[in-house]
């Protein structure tokens, strides 16, 4: 079934109450991370990032096709326990408290990313009461310069892992644990990258740091991790990174890394963003001040995406038919119209300015690439306002 047939079918359901919801097609994200996932070469291994969108649903159609799960926080690495028991799970984050470095020693997290002297050292005291080992990554904040994406992790002062200027200083505190074992370097620079030959550029140059550390300060390099960050073009659907050319060029900006070194990619937003969309319906047909404004029954409580990046998300108008009043229905007609949800903010926008044909009270905004950080990150409890209903299809 299509988005709109799933749409017609809620609409069946609810009678007369204003739809909202999200629509997830796990067929088309299995295709789309099959054929992403197949593309990648032999000494690549892909985890997808949970945060992107960490519904049970979603986490059990991934399992089959992706070689594990990056989590960010112990809660998360329940959310991937529930689905299996056994796949592998890489645990990143800025701040981990001790409970959450013994949960991931206790649900068997395949790589731990380190993102601090301190917490390298609470690990090691950690694990050695426990009696176990853990695996880590290291992870590096490069000074740069790197490519610019819509979040900046890295090459720029952040809160987020060892300055390269200190990881000598890591590197020997990490090889002198006896309960932690240093198996190589997570970097994770950038959210949204568009530009192939940047994204290309950057991972080589993180192999040849890898490399660098490696013979310098003699251990043996198994993983690196290359981040996620790979963008979703919202602006223009059509023009999408190009994931087979990148993949394909890989090899090469692979190869300073040396033989025997498994990279991984933790992308989110890139797997399940375009499976995924975002429907509501308008409530209000608006003019003031000399600009139109179609009020609808959902917002960025469910969809804070593109307010938390300022965007006027794609959309696409549904015209609904049914009209259950015995007075006009409100419309507009040709007209630039701002899209406002129905929380008591001027924020709350999820489109400005958008040329219309044509909008009724009553019709449906259907945003499509909504999968990725849409219900994931949005305020889900401000004012009280109802859920979206979250429908999943094959
Ligand atoms: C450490 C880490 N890895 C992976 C991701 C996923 O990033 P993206 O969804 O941009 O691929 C994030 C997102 O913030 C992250 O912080």
């Amino acid at each position: 079934m299509s988005v709109l047939e799933q749409i017609a079918e809620l609409k069946k359901d609810l009678g007369g109450k204003p739809l909202k919801a999200y629509f997830y097609d796990l067929t088309a994200l299995t295709r789309h991370v099959q054929r992403f996932v197949q593309a990648l070469p032999p000494q690549c291994r892909y985890f997808y990032a949970i945060k992107a969108n960490s519904e049970h649903a979603m986490l059990e159609a991934l399992a089959p096709h992706v070689h594990g799960f990056e989590v960010a926080s112990i809660g998360e690495v329940h959310r991937v326990r529930a689905v299996s028991l056994e796949a592998p799970i890489i645990f990143g984050g800025p701040g981990k408290a001790d409970e959450e470095l013994e949960g991931a020693i206790d649900q068997r997290v395949t790589l731990l990313h380190v993102e601090s002297l301190h917490e390298l050292a609470r690990l090691e005291e950690i694990a050695g009461r426990k009696g176990a080992v853990m695996d880590i990554l290291l992870r590096v904040n490069l000074r740069g310069p790197l490519p610019s994406g819509t979040l900046q992790m890295a090459g720029v002062p952040t809160q987020f892992g060892i300055d390269e200027q200190v990881i000598g200083a890591a590197i020997r505190q990490a090889l002198r644990c006896a309960h932690v074992r240093l198996q190589g370097f997570h970097f994770h620079s950038l959210s949204n990258n568009l530009d192939v030959e940047q994204h290309l550029k950057m991972v080589g140059h993180y192999a040849r740091k890898a490399r660098s550390w490696a013979d310098e300060y003699g251990f043996e390099l198994r993983y690196i991790n290359a981040g996620g960050g790979v963008g979703v073009n919202y602006a223009d659907l059509a023009a999408q990174f190009d994931f087979e050319t990148f993949a394909a060029a890989l090899p090469d900006q692979l190869q300073a890394a040396g033989e025997g070194v498994t990279v991984l990619f933790e992308c989110g937003r890139y797997a399940v963003a375009s499976c995924g969309y975002y429907a509501t319906e308008v409530l209000e047909i608006r003019h003031n001040h000399g600009q139109w404004y179609a009020v609808v029954e959902g917002g960025l409580h469910h969809f804070l995406l593109p307010g938390a990046w300022k965007h006027t998300h794609p959309m696409t108008v549904v015209p609904v038919e049914r009209w259950p009043y015995p007075f006009e229905r409100p419309e507009v007609q040709h007209q630039a119209v701002t899209v406002a949800g129905k929380m008591h903010m001027p924020k709350d926008i999820l489109a400005h300015q958008v040329q219309i044909e044509r909008l009724r009270a009553g019709d449906l905004l259907l945003f499509p690439y909504a999968g990725a950080y849409g219900w994931a990150i949005s305020a889900h409890d401000f004012s009280d306002l109802e859920y979206p209903e979250l429908i999943y299809y094959t």
